[in-house]
């Protein structure tokens, strides 16, 4: 099952796999995986007896939503791996991964009631999550903060992601501007592109949800991606 659900996470972030290399992924994401082991969950197809899901979480101390920060999901990461803040009092996911073959069959939704489920069975005070808009990348160059309140024409909020959370009962929180930051030579950034890049100015890859930022003299990309944190339980609330 382990190595199914590694298949399987490897298979969904595969084509935005620059965001493996964030400091706190490299240092500190698998050895966190292991040590909750009990907290990483699969959705197992009974036909197939294969998972057709997957979400990863850990225990984290937080003195409630009102104050999360900017740093989102690296804040979280490390903040579990360092034990900082003192007794874990909610649960952090950290992915909820669907393979496009699975996806639209509301196993997401699933997983984030489990999610929420075994935040109460391990008796801590809620669910807190960096989320990952689905459709920003499409819409690179929109402030986050101008993202978030974007509705469709039916008056619902556009993101259809961030619309799962809220109608599984989350609250909008804030948006975490660096929630994971990437910052690697042009190179790196070229090999993700598939194409040569300019270190003259900021650039787009696919898959990335604001552009990269380039320092021409060291020649290194920087790569701060926004999420926005919702919240189950614990109070605070954007909307
Ligand atoms: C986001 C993700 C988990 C959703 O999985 P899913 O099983 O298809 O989601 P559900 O069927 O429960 O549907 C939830 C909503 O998201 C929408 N949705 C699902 N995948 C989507 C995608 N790739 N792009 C845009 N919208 C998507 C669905 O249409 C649905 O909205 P609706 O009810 O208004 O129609 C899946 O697309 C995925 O793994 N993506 C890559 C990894 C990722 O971004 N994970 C989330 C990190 S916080």
């Amino acid at each position: 099952m382990r190595r199914a659900a590694i298949a399987l996470e490897h298979a969904t972030w595969g084509p935005v796999g620059f965001l493996n290399y964030t400091a706190a992924h490299h240092n500190f994401y698998d050895d966190l995986l292991e040590e909750f082991a009990d907290c990483q969950l699969c959705l197992v197809d009974p036909e197939t007896d294969y998972p057709v899901a997957v979400a990863c979480c850990v225990p984290v101390a937080c003195s409630g939503p009102d104050e999360l920060p900017a740093e989102g999901w690296d804040w979280m990461v490390e903040r579990a791996a360092a034990r900082r803040g003192g007794r874990a009092n909610m649960l952090g996911a950290l992915a909820i991964s669907v393979p496009t073959v699975h996806r639209g069959k509301g196993h997401a939704r699933t997983m984030i009631r489990a999610l929420r489920d075994l935040s109460g069975r391990m008796g801590l005070d809620g669910l807190i999550a960096p989320v990952r808009p689905t459709r920003k990348d499409a819409h690179p160059l929109v402030p986050i903060g101008d993202y978030v309140n974007w509705v469709d024409d039916k008056g619902r909020i556009f993101d259809p992601w961030l619309r799962a959370h809220l109608s599984e009962g989350g609250r909008l929180v804030r948006p975490c501007e660096r929630s994971m930051v990437v910052e690697e030579p042009l190179g790196f950034w070229e090999t993700w592109a598939g194409r040569e890049l300019e270190a003259s100015g900021d650039f787009l890859i696919d898959g990335a949800l604001v552009p990269i930022s380039v320092d021409p003299t060291r020649r290194i990309g920087r790569y701060e991606e926004p999420n926005v944190w919702v919240a189950y339980g614990g109070g605070g609330s954007l909307h």
